[in-house]
């Protein structure tokens, strides 16, 4: 409980390797993981050479710690391994439609955190990088995946340098609903935003960006419509040419 509750994303690493033993300890913990049907439709591309790292950061936007890291694990959706098996034994699975490509990326997603968590237990430090499904297409080259395998994200994983602040969450019960949803009123937003809105941090988001407020500085800096649009349509490219159908 201590170790869930003392999560906190590590961006800067030591230059100490990850044994094999103990990286190895920590992709069973992924594998272990509960996935739909036991079927496993994930996988996972250990990256340690740096060469391949420097190849991958542009697609990470430079997020220094794709080459600073001593490992890159980019976590993928595959439902190829899966169906090759089904080939061998003379049948043929259908999984090529939304709904499987969210199973996929259910299990993909539940693997990837288990290996968090076993990795925080060996007092080593993560980070998800969302930056792989802005740029899917150009990191499957470079993993070489075939079609049937989508990454969906990566993780870079060291020894941290340094342990940063907690950062904050928002109030228990603007998360939890019993029973039913309980839909928000204005004035409960506003309470729930709070905390969030007057942090030093926040509030230095709000001022370097001349925006009247923190929700602005989501929408019209940090992810953009525009932006979105032209990344959201760019992974449903992607997704087609790996064989998958949004239907
Ligand atoms: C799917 C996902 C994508 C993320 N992408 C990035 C990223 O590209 N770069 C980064 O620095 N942090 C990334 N993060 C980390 C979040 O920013 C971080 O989890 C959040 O701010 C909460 O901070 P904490 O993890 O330290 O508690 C990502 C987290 C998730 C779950």
């Amino acid at each position: 409980m201590e170790l869930l509750k003392n999560h906190r994303s590590i961006r800067s690493y030591l230059k100490t390797e990850i044994g094999n033993d103990v990286l190895n300890e920590i992709l069973e913990c992924g594998i272990r993981a509960s996935n739909t049907g036991n079927m496993q439709l994930c996988s996972v591309i250990v990256t340690k050479d740096q060469a391949k790292r420097k190849l991958l950061a542009p697609f990470h936007f430079n997020q220094p710690m794709v080459v600073n890291a001593p490992v890159l694990l980019t976590v993928c959706i595959d439902i190829n391994r899966f169906y090759k098996w089904c080939s061998v034994n003379n049948t043929q699975a259908d999984f090529q439609n939304l709904l499987w490509l969210l199973n996929g990326c259910v299990d993909a997603s539940i693997f990837a955190q288990n290996i968090c968590i076993a990795a925080e237990n060996h007092g080593l430090g993560i980070c998800y990088l969302g930056t792989t499904l802005y740029n899917a297409a150009e990191i499957a080259e470079v993993l070489k995946l075939p079609a049937g395998v989508v990454p969906i994200t990566a993780l870079t994983m060291g020894y941290p340098e340094s342990v940063p602040e907690l950062t904050d969450r928002l109030p228990f019960q603007s998360v939890v609903h019993y029973e039913e949803y309980s839909d928000f009123s204005d004035s409960e937003i506003v309470e729930f935003y709070k905390e969030k809105e007057s942090l030093g941090a926040s509030q230095k988001f709000v001022s370097e960006n001349a925006k009247e407020n923190l929700a602005q500085v989501y929408t019209e800096v940090r992810y953009k419509k525009q932006d979105s649009d032209f990344f959201s349509k760019k992974l449903i490219e992607f997704l087609t040419v790996q064989g998958f159908r949004l239907e």
